[in-house]
C-alpha cells in the first residue's frame, strides 16, 4: 500500500496576501482605544442577541394560548402551523402550535400533551373565518338540525392534524378568527396552496357562509363563498340533502335571541311547514326523525 505523506500543516506558511492584510491591519486594530473596542464589542453583541430574539419570537416562540397572541401578530398576518387537539363546534378548534422543528418524524423531540388536563391553557381557541355552522344545543336552546353531523365531518377532516392557521382578529368571545388551511402547505421545492378549511366546508355543505360585518373572505371573496355554497345546495350536499329549507345558522340564532329576549316561546318555523320531498340519497331510508334526532345519518355519526 503506498503511504500518504501529508504535510505538516505547522510548517505551511500562510499565503503572502493574507500576510499582508494583518500586517496591516493590526496597527490600525492596536489604535483604536481599547474603550471604543469594548463599546463596539458591546454593540455588535446587543445587535446579534436582538437579531437572535427577533428569529426566535418569528419562528420558534409557542405561542402558548390566547394571551400571546398580541397585536402585532394579527398586524404581521404570520401563519402558524400546529396541530388540532379538540373540535367544539363545527366552526371552531383548539390549535396546539408547533413552531420550529422537532414535532415530527424523523425529528421527534417534543411531544404534544394528549390529555385535556395536560393541555389546558396551551392551546389557541381558533374561529373559521368566513363561515357559520350549525349550532349544537349551548345556553339552553335546542341543537339546530345538523349540528352532530357537521361536527363529526370537521373532526373526521382536522382532528389530530396538521394545519396552518393565519391569525386574523380577535372576536368578542376571546377566540382567534383564522384562515385555516389542511397540510400541506409546503412540499419540497414547490409551493403548495393548501385547500382553505372554510372553502371546504362549504363545499361539502355542513357550514353557510358567514354574512355579518367584519367577516373575512380573503382575496377569494364574498362572491366564492356564496358560489360554492350554492352548488353545495344544488348538489344536496350536506345539510342541503332534503333541500334548503333548513334553517341558517344565523337565521336560528336570531330566532333564538329574538325568542329569548321577548320571553315568549322559541317556535321552530319548520315544525309549520314541513319540508317539500326533497330527492333523498337513494340509500336514505329512515326519515329525520320526529324527535330531532336525525335518522340514518346522525346514528352513523352518533357515539
Ligand atoms: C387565506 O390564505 C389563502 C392563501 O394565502 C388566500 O388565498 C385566502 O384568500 C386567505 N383567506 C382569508 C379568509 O384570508
Amino acid at each position: 500500500m503506498p503511504s500518504i505523506s501529508w504535510p505538516d500543516w505547522r510548517k505551511v506558511e500562510p499565503p503572502e496576501e493574507i500576510q499582508g492584510l494583518v500586517s496591516r491591519v493590526q496597527p490600525k486594530l492596536n489604535a483604536i482605544p481599547a474603550p471604543v473596542l469594548a463599546l463596539s464589542a458591546f454593540a455588535l453583541g446587543s445587535l446579534t442577541t436582538v437579531s437572535g430574539t427577533l428569529v426566535y419570537r418569528r419562528y420558534f416562540r409557542r405561542l402558548k394560548n390566547g394571551d400571546w397572541v398580541t397585536p402585532n401578530v394579527f398586524t404581521r398576518k404570520g401563519w402558524v402551523k400546529g396541530r388540532v387537539t379538540s373540535v367544539g363546534d363545527s366552526d371552531n378548534f383548539r390549535f396546539y402550535h408547533t413552531p420550529g422543528f422537532g414535532w415530527n418524524w424523523p425529528l421527534k423531540f417534543r411531544i404534544i400533551p394528549s390529555t385535556a388536563k395536560d393541555l389546558k391553557d396551551k392551546t389557541l381557541h381558533i374561529r373559521v373565518a368566513g363561515v357559520d355552522a350549525p349550532e349544537a344545543a349551548h345556553f339552553g336552546r335546542p341543537s339546530q338540525p345538523y349540528s352532530e353531523e357537521s361536527l363529526a365531518w370537521l373532526r373526521e377532516k382536522i382532528l389530530g392534524k396538521t394545519v396552518y392557521c393565519q391569525l386574523l382578529r380577535r372576536d368578542q368571545y376571546s377566540r382567534i378568527v383564522s384562515n385555516v388551511t389542511l397540510a400541506p402547505r409546503f412540499l419540497p421545492g414547490s409551493w403548495v396552496a393548501g385547500k382553505s378549511l372554510s372553502l371546504e366546508m362549504l363545499r361539502a355543505g355542513w357550514v353557510t357562509t358567514y354574512q355579518q360585518a367584519g367577516a373575512e373572505y380573503g382575496k377569494e371573496g364574498l362572491d366564492e363563498f356564496l358560489r360554492v355554497e350554492d352548488e353545495a345546495k344544488a348538489a344536496h350536499r350536506g345539510m342541503w340533502m332534503h333541500g334548503t329549507t333548513a334553517e341558517s345558522p344565523s337565521e336560528y340564532k336570531r330566532r333564538h335571541a329574538q325568542a329569548e329576549s321577548s320571553d315568549t316561546k322559541v317556535v321552530d318555523k319548520r315544525a309549520k311547514t314541513p319540508p317539500p320531498k326533497a330527492p333523498a340519497p337513494s340509500n336514505a331510508k329512515t326519515p329525520v326523525a320526529s324527535n330531532g334526532k336525525t335518522g340514518w345519518f346522525g346514528k352513523l355519526f352518533s357515539k
